[in-house]
């Protein structure tokens, strides 16, 4: 479905009865309605004062707090925020933002984070978790090329987070990347990352499996974790 067609019908299905729900979905300013009309695909489920996501077979997943708090616990020494120069308080695009996990973290260690997701489901799933953890913290939901073309604004670092290619060896992903893989839109990594090196006052960040190759420009340097590796690329605006 396309992203334009899900944002004309996006609403929340929960009990208009219910004093959180109705407040949950005033505060991400969505529509709320009845649980009986909820479709068949997936769609956003306010369970009391939490928000859902619901799929196909059953499946439901939410995002949770408990990650953040404990992804910020020596976050300083992540490759993550070595590679974005987090503890120099960037202003920092998360331009390809999905659940916003990445993002939010940088906002909660203190960067000033504005974040960017084309999905209205998961743009939205990801808003309710910034809405109680950092307020102050954007979530855009549109496409970060059309964003970044517009040029109304400064960014130090761009980070740039794609869908990764399938697991080579089949490796199973955890739930909340099998839920967003049947959400997410592909991206041409390779545009985006020629647009964001324009933009971005200082530096692109892109994340890659450890082991994959960049798919055409070399990045300045590369910071290594256990499983991913960051790549560096310079603005190209300096
Ligand atoms: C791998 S996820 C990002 C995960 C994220 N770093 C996190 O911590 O949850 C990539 C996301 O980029 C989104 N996306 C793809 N193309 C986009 C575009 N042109 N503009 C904005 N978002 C886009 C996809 O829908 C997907 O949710």
């Amino acid at each position: 479905m396309a992203a334009d067609e899900l944002r004309s019908e996006l609403a929340i299905f929960g009990d208009p009865d219910d004093r959180r729900s109705v407040s949950l979905a005033e505060n991400l300013k969505v529509a709320l309605k009845p649980r009986v009309d909820a479709p068949d695909t997936w769609h956003l489920v306010a369970a009391g004062g939490n928000l859902e996501i619901s799929g196909p077979n059953g499946i439901r997943f939410s995002l949770s707090e408990a990650e953040i708090e404990q992804r910020l616990m020596g976050f300083s020494q992540s490759s993550l925020a070595k590679a974005c120069a987090a503890s120099r308080m960037p202003r920092i695009f998360d331009a390809l933002s999905g659940w916003g996990t990445d993002g939010l973290t940088l906002s909660m260690f203190g960067c000033e984070v504005v974040s960017c997701e084309i999905n209205p489901l998961v743009a939205t799933l990801s808003r309710s978790r910034v809405l109680t953890m950092a307020p102050e913290m954007l979530v855009l939901c549109c496409d970060a090329n059309d964003y970044l073309r517009c040029g109304s604004y400064h960014f130090d670092v761009i980070y740039l987070d794609a869908m990764f290619p399938e697991h080579p060896k089949g490796a199973r992903p955890s739930k909340s990347l099998q839920v967003l893989a049947a959400l997410a839109e592909s991206c041409d990594l390779s545009q985006t990352l020629k647009l964001a090196r324009c933009v971005a006052a200082d530096r692109v960040v892109v994340k890659r499996r450890r082991n994959q190759a960049p798919e055409d420009e070399q990045p300045a340097w590369s910071v290594e974790g256990k499983t991913v590796r960051f790549d560096v690329y310079r603005s190209s605006s300096m």
